[in-house]
């Protein structure tokens, strides 16, 4: 799914993926063809010297022959992409009983139908510490010559966000195209943009996702960039020297479908992208059976780095998608700017809430309030809202039931109410939207609307305004965990701690494709919103930052100094708050903590993998023919070796603990200054005793690396099975190397 909220509630989001469910598992049998994806293992012939048009004919020969009664179509048109990166496979057309009979043939593997998956300013890099001319930003030359390639709903080529002022041509690697009716909408900024079949023959963006996530990453310096004056400021993206290469697989109305992003990736693994980002995803799912971990594979493999929504299905446990180790995982937290809008009610109590349609004229005169449900329309849907008074008053809406906040705004409006107080649902705690709304509206917590709704029950008049206060900068409890924010533990692979890291992503202001002010005269246009779609593209933009910054840094070692300097406090200095409900945030739902770009630049030490080292824990993890489809070669256990998932050189640790003590080893590489010394220091989950051997590294060398083992044992042993959590650090004189530990204790 899209992980942007948008507009959209997270409980949509949820009722439409369970949707989406009832329809895939009820399809009618008549139904003639479905696209499967289907695995096929490489012809017996030398790999190395296959084309694309051998293996053409090689996913041709598991193709159905001769055309039955039902279906005419022919081979040649059965087959919608033929997969040469990601995996040996294709996409094709097929009847189940097509599919079916493909099991016989020599070479299969697996097939299924595809799923559709869905989507899940300017002032956030100032927030992230990146600032002109200094620092870090300066020492990563912007991310220049980086390449960062989205998967996502297209692009608006001729907003300014993607003008090529002061970029240079991409680099001589770069093999894209730019699939616009003229090549000229491309540029040296927007190098390539391509459409699949989804993309209605354009890569052009007609719902705004894409143009706001690619903009986040990498665009260009806008002056003046505001939504109804608000959040005015320069936009500009994380890395905004780095080029953009844009992927259309997903659309408003047909979401993302699987073919499409795996020939996307397919292509940018062809085409030379140096971070690929991905705002979209499915839930959890073993990695064989996971398409998007399998291409994010191959992909790892050649260098390249993968940044990933974790989903917007929180704040409910173990939510999370994308959960793969060789990804980055990115939860969404909040920046420190307020749209600030307060509901004023007729006892005086006044309740501070969001809104980016701030009308200067709205009077402050008291008027009417009312509540359309319980049993009425609390969702402030069309039809329930004609059958009540709401002319002249302000309506209390809550938020879901399949419609967004903005088209609530609408429905209040058009039934002739005066303005609008949304107020969350008790999931939903404390993460407001400051929405683009049509007429006067303020979006408060589940906690407040429910005092303004002990107010409408006190008195026989209740009546209320709202004071639109504008935009303010420095709240201290930011960052804080959005409420929405897929959590772990991670049910694909529970020795390894999703999500990895929380970045920006409530109320997020990036380029848009069209003006919400209805403003046909600017193409200088933005939007407010917000999701786990939104972080993703911040933490692929510092990915590629540092990338610039160190060339020779693998992905897993990106990820490593991304992780390891992450922040777990927050701007007043306390502990990182989940929004969901005012309490600390535990590793659950924000992995490291929040991304800190600038020490992410120099984190003294990396916790490395190479692509080899997957092997045994994939070993550890699944049988030999799992692991064959993910590595995509013939693999035998039996003769690798074997580890368990916690023992992968991960920077944080996900540990199982019953009554045996468990070890486990990591090897640190030395990317700081030559001579160095590193003292341990463990903050242990309570119930557990952790020790570390040796408790000092003591480095002669860059890039010298060093192992140490920790041991975990139960302090109690009669505890009661729970989680706990705690962190391990080393540190030196310039340095801290903080890694999150959870325990699950049996
Ligand atoms: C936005 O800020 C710029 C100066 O930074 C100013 O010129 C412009 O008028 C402001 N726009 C709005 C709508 O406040
Ligand atoms: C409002 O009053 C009704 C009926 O007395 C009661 O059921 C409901 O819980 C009250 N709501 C609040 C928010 O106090
Ligand atoms: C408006 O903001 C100011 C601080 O900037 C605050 O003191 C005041 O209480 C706010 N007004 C309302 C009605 O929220
Ligand atoms: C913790 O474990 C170490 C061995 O790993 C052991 O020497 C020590 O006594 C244990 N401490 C406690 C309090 O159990």
């Amino acid at each position: 799914m899209i992980m942007a909220l948008k507009a959209i509630s997270t409980l949509i989001w949820i009722l439409s993926f369970q949707f989406l469910a009832i329809i895939c598992s009820s399809l009618p049998e008549k139904t003639n063809l479905e696209i499967h994806i289907v695995h096929v293992a490489a012809p017996d012939a030398q790999i190395a010297t296959q084309s694309l048009e051998d293996l053409k004919s090689w996913y041709s020969s598991f193709l159905p022959t001769t055309s039955t009664s039902s279906n005419t179509e022919g081979s040649a048109s059965r087959l919608v992409y033929s997969y040469y990166n990601v995996f040996t496979g294709f996409a094709a057309k097929l009847s189940k009983e097509e599919a079916k009979a493909m099991e016989k043939k020599k070479g299969f593997i697996s097939a299924r139908p595809q799923e559709i998956l869905s989507l899940h300013t300017t002032h956030s890099p100032t927030f992230l510490g990146l600032q002109q001319n200094l620092g870090f930003w300066a020492e990563s030359n912007y991310g220049k010559g980086l390449i960062i390639g989205l998967l996502d709903t297209g692009i608006t080529p001729d907003h300014p966000s993607f003008s090529d002022e002061g970029m240079s041509p991409p680099p001589a690697k770069w093999k894209g195209e730019c699939e616009f009716s003229s090549a000229s909408m491309c540029n040296n900024k927007l190098i390539g943009a391509r459409y699949f079949q989804a993309g209605n023959g354009t890569p052009l963006d007609e719902d705004g996702h894409g143009t706001h996530t690619a903009s986040t990453a990498a665009g260009n310096y806008v002056k003046a960039a505001n939504v109804y004056g608000n959040a005015n400021g320069t936009a500009v993206g994380v890395a905004p020297l780095a080029h953009l290469a844009i992927y259309k697989v997903c659309t408003t109305d047909t979401g993302c479908s699987e073919s499409d992003i795996l020939a996307a990736m397919d292509a940018a693994i062809e085409d030379g992208v140096d971070v690929l980002s991905l705002s979209l995803g499915g839930g959890s799912r073993p990695f064989y059976i996971d398409n998007i971990a399998i291409g994010a594979y191959r992909a790892m493999e050649r260098g390249m780095f993968i940044s990933c929504s974790a989903g917007n299905s929180g704040p409910f446990s173990g939510s999370l998608g994308n959960e793969a180790p060789w990804i980055l995982t990115v939860g969404a937290s909040t920046i420190d700017r307020k749209i600030r809008a307060s509901a004023i009610l007729g006892n005086n109590e006044v309740y501070e809430g969001e809104s980016a349609f701030q009308p200067m004229n709205f009077p402050s005169t008291m008027l009417p309030l009312i509540y359309p449900g319980p049993n009425n329309a609390p969702d402030c849907r069309s039809e329930s809202l004609n059958t009540i008074d709401v002319e002249g008053k302000i309506v209390l809406c809550v938020t879901g039931g399949g419609i967004s906040a903005i088209t609530k705004g609408e429905n209040v409006m058009a039934a002739g109410g005066a303005a609008m107080i949304i107020m969350n649902q008790e999931f939903q705690g404390y993460t407001l939207s400051a929405d683009a709304h049509v007429l006067p509206a303020t979006h408060v917590s589940y906690a407040d609307g429910v005092k303004i709704l002990a107010y409408i029950n006190s008195t026989n008049s209740p009546t209320a305004t709202i004071f639109f206060n504008g935009t303010a900068i420095g709240d201290v409890r930011a960052p804080m965990v959005a409420s929405f924010s897929s959590r772990g533990p991670n049910k694909a692979s529970p020795g390894i701690l999703k999500p990895d890291i929380i970045g920006p992503g409530v109320n997020i202001l990036a380029a848009w494709y069209r003006s919400v002010e209805n403003n046909p005269n600017t193409k200088s246009t933005f939007n407010i919103i917000s999701g786990t779609s939104m972080s993703c593209p911040h933490l692929s933009g510092v990915a590629a930052l540092l990338k610039s910054a160190h060339p020779d840094w693998s992905p897993a070692a990106i990820k490593s100094a991304i992780m390891t300097t992450a922040n777990r406090v927050n701007l007043e200095n306390k502990r990182i708050e989940d929004q969901s409900q005012l309490q600390p945030a535990n590793v659950f739902d924000m992995g490291a903590g929040h991304v800190n770009p600038s020490a992410a630049n120099n984190p003294g030490l990396v916790y490395d993998i190479k692509p080899e080292d997957y092997v045994p824990y994939l070993c550890g993890l699944y049988n030999d023919r799992a692991v064959s489809i993910i590595l995509q070669r013939q693999v035998s256990c039996s003769m690798e070796s074997s580890i368990p998932e916690a023992q992968l050189n991960y920077p944080s640790f996900s540990i199982v603990l019953g009554s045996n003590l468990v070890r486990y080893t990591r090897t640190v590489t030395n990317v700081g200054e030559a001579d160095s010394s590193y003292n341990v220091q463990i903050a242990p989950p309570s119930g557990v005793n952790v020790t570390v051997k040796p408790s000092t590294l003591t480095f002669s060398q860059l890039n010298q690396y060093l192992t140490y083992e920790v041991t975990f044992s139960k302090l109690a042993t009669n505890s009661a099975a729970h989680f706990s959590q705690g962190f391990l650090t080393w540190s030196s004189a310039k340095h801290s190397v903080s890694s999150p530990i959870i325990v699950n204790l049996i």
